[in-house]
């Protein structure tokens, strides 16, 4: 399995390109299960969780062809309406093609997502949201199977704003001819990117003044070229190294508004943060990291996919910090191996305290997901001396060409490959 050697102590320098949305891109790649028409997908990043998605709709039954970051998906023969868990345990965002499946064939068999390292992640606000469309769900053996004699279209209140959820009831609302209301949806970026393809594909939806999501599905959608949006996650996870390791960077082609919270609590640290509309600079600065207290929620509020890197800037503050992690239960998994590295993080169920140190240490640590997995690459960033980073597999579901990136910023990092003893 591949690592990271990180020869730490450097401030990164210089101007990083920020990639397309990996969660925009995958479900955005699964509406294009709603039309037979060609669909064409520029700014589609170069990510494992992108190709796990590309497999799925091939075995789906479409033909894909992805070059320079575009993808052409084309019908190729009779879709087919279930997945097999191999697929399915990869990712749980595999989940999303139950919404346009049952649209199209009022039947989805698919493996239940399982459990997953950040979180129980059930899908109790999809299914809920599917029966309330007409559907019926039944586990059997792992999988549900969804089904429908007839869709009807619905007002549904979410129990929850959850993103993924969010997407799959409105892509299978896209086809349930009437009006179908979304009440306390998800508000992230992505959501909205989704909603402009499906809106591109002819489909109507559009936020009523109270924040609710209405659609006038239609009998069919047809094929539909579009640029996916920056990775808003991604433009965070580089001001944020750049930041930690005291350097002078500007992160360009991103969405600063999105990024809004996070830019806010960086100024509150301390930061001066120079903002056009398309990019952010994070100029040097060498007065003290003031710790600064964050809650993760839902958009707009502080993303939960930047806490664990926020957490690595926060070990370096000069004072305690809190850290409320809301969104998932089980979301510290990179807090004992910050500590590893010389940070001073005590946790209890929901609520980190970070103390500030002086300096991180340079240590072998092991990434369990892929935001901690960040993290804890920008900890070895920050430490003097080689810091070494295991699994890497899970920062490679979410960042393109990341050492590559790192080391245009003047980084010393490299991926190696301890079984085949090579560099
Ligand atoms: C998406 C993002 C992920 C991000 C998360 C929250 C993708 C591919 N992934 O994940 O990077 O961290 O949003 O911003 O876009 N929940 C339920 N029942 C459900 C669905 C969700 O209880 O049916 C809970 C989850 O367990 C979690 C919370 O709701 O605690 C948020 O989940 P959700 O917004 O659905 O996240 P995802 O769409 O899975």
């Amino acid at each position: 399995m591949d690592r990271f050697l990180i020869e730490g102590g450097k401030k990164l320098h210089g101007t990083v390109h920020i990639s397309g949305s990996k969660n925009a891109a995958l479900p955005i790649l699964v509406a294009t299960l709603l039309t037979d028409e060609k669909c064409i997908l520029h700014r589609v990043p170069n990510l494992r969780d992108v190709r796990t998605t590309l497999k799925i709709l091939e075995y789906l039954g479409k033909k894909i062809t992805y070059q320079n970051n575009t993808v052409v998906v084309e019908a190729n023969g009779q879709l087919k309406n279930n997945l097999p868990y191999e697929l399915v345990k990869q990712m749980r965002a595999s989940f999303w093609v139950a919404g346009p499946l049952l649209a199209r064939f009022k039947e989805a068999d698919i493996p239940l997502p399982g459990g997953c390292a950040i979180g129980v992640r059930p899908v109790d606000i999809h299914l809920k949201g599917f029966e309330n469309l007409g559907a019926v769900c039944d586990v059997k053996a792992g999988n549900v199977i969804i089904r429908a004699e007839k869709l009807t279209p619905a007002q549904i209140v979410l129990r929850f704003p959850s993103v993924g959820a969010t997407q799959n009831l409105l892509m299978c609302a896209c086809l349930i001819p009437g009006e179908t209301i979304l009440e306390n949806v998800a508000k992230e970026p992505e959501v909205d990117d989704v909603i402009a393809f499906l809106n591109k594909m002819g489909a109507d939806i559009r936020a009523d003044e109270k924040g609710r999501l209405v659609v006038h599905g239609k009998t069919a959608l047809h094929g539909a070229e579009h640029t996916v949006v920056a990775d808003r996650i991604e433009t965070g996870s580089f001001i944020l190294a750049a930041a930690a390791t005291r350097g002078d960077v500007t992160v360009a082609d991103c969405v600063p508004e999105h990024n809004a919270i996070l830019l806010s609590d960086l100024r509150e640290a301390g930061f001066t943060l120079e903002v056009t509309d398309t990019s952010v600079r994070v100029p040097p600065y060498e007065g003290e990291i003031k710790p600064v207290r964050v809650r993760t929620a839902p958009y707009p509020g502080f993303a939960t996919d930047l806490q664990a890197p926020w957490m690595t800037l926060m070990t370096l503050c000069s004072g305690t910090a809190e850290i409320d992690e809301d969104i998932f239960e089980n979301r510290f998994m990179h807090a004992p191996e910050l500590v590893r590295m010389g940070a001073n993080i005590y946790t209890e169920k929901s609520v980190a305290r970070v103390t500030g140190v002086k300096n991180l240490l340079a240590a072998h640590v092991q990434a369990s997901d892929l935001r901690g997995g960040f993290a804890l690459v920008m900890a070895g960033l920050c430490a003097q001396g080689e810091s070494e980073v295991e699994r890497i597999y899970h920062i490679d579901r979410g960042y393109e060409n990341l050492e590559q990136k790192l080391a245009a910023l003047g980084a010393t990092i490299r991926r190696y490959n301890p079984d085949k003893d090579e560099f």
